[in-house]
């Protein structure tokens, strides 16, 4: 069946267009040439950048001002030592205790493995715990991902060059979306060029008159592109793309174990090159939000637990449904061992 004759799916492709939705492939809507030539993609790019920055203004106390100013000018901001060596070595040890679900997902050559940091994995490892409950960890990121939620934070590990396979579509410079979301790596190792280090276009999250131009090509065109990413809304951008934007080269954002990096990933971003082999591990967050709820939210800790039921429930039914096809779900069960070995 046609899918505009799907009559019962046009409410949700509706409401869709004031929440995250992002997918020009799946929802015809968002994905409409005549609807964003006639700017509905931009309206919603506008609106959200909007609202964005008003909770930014009511969140203002949660980060330094010098370090506001940098994530504001840069699209990101680190913070070298955050973690010191006793609590990197209690940390990493701690990690190392037996326990946890790892999940891995491959994407070309590279793993991605991670533990989810909940309650359970906690419960046990002091440092951790005390980290991830530590309000200047959190309140940091509350104020990168514009909204005083609870982030999601797991243990990461990237394995570059872990199997045979295609590049790493993750190496390609990317937003990942519409509207600002916050995405943070705080470093349990160093990371040198050859580990693949997180590579960021200074600037980039900003919306210059050349970004609006290229934005509103690329969502007039995203509905039939087919690059794998930038048809589900997270728009790809080659060399001559950025160029185009006048924006400078990616950097590979090189740190000591450690450091906190917080970024904007509605600026362009990726993987750096990494030798085959290499690879990091990394305490990594991720917040990301109704994009148009002024509302600057409430970090409550039964809201925090309902979200990562959800989650896991969500995991768990990807893995049944696999299973019935004989296939490995996207983020499928590892042997934790696999991943911290
Ligand atoms: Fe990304």
């Amino acid at each position: 069946m046609p899918r505009v004759l799907k009559i019962h799916m046009w409410p949700l492709w509706f409401l869709a267009l004031f929440g995250q939705g992002k997918s020009f492939k799946a929802n015809p809507l968002i994905g409409s040439h005549i609807l964003n030539r006639l700017g509905l993609h931009m309206i919603r790019v506008l609106l959200a950048r909007a609202v964005a920055h008003f909770r930014w203004l009511l969140l203002s106390s949660k980060m330094p001002k010098l370090l506001r100013k940098a994530y504001a000018r840069d699209g990101f901001c680190i913070i070298t030592n955050f973690l010191d060596e006793h609590e990197l070595a209690a940390i990493r040890q701690e990690i190392r205790t037996p326990g946890g679900t790892a999940r891995q997902m491959i994407q070309g050559n590279t793993a991605t493995q991670r533990i989810l940091l909940d309650e359970a994995f906690l419960q046990t490892r002091p440092s951790l715990s005390a980290l991830i409950h530590s309000g200047s960890f959190v309140d940091l990121l509350e104020y990168g991902a514009a909204k005083a939620c609870m982030p999601l934070m797991y243990i990461q590990r990237i394995r570059n060059g872990h199997l045979p396979g295609s590049v790493d579509p993750q190496k390609t410079m990317h937003s990942d979306t519409f509207h600002p979301t916050m995405k943070a790596w705080l470093f349990l190792e160093d990371v040198e060029q050859k580990h693949g280090p997180f590579t960021y276009v200074r600037g980039s999250h900003k919306l210059t008159k050349a970004r609006f131009n290229w934005e509103y090509a690329r969502s007039c065109a995203a509905g039939k592109l087919r690059d794998g990413y930038s048809e589900k809304g997270s728009f790809r951008a080659s060399p001559d793309d950025l160029a185009e934007m006048n924006l400078p080269e990616p950097e590979g954002i090189t740190a000591k174990a450690g450091t906190l990096v917080i970024a904007n990933t509605n600026g362009f971003h990726g993987r750096g090159d990494a030798e085959d082999g290499e690879g990091r591990i990394e305490i990594w967050a991720y917040g990301r939000h109704n994009p148009f709820n002024p509302l600057p939210g409430f970090n409550l800790k039964f809201i925090s637990n309902i979200e990562l039921f959800f989650l896991k429930a969500y995991w768990r039914h990807k893995d049944k449904q696999a299973k019935k096809r004989g296939v490995k779900s996207s983020w499928h069960l590892i042997d934790t061992n696999e991943m911290l070995d």
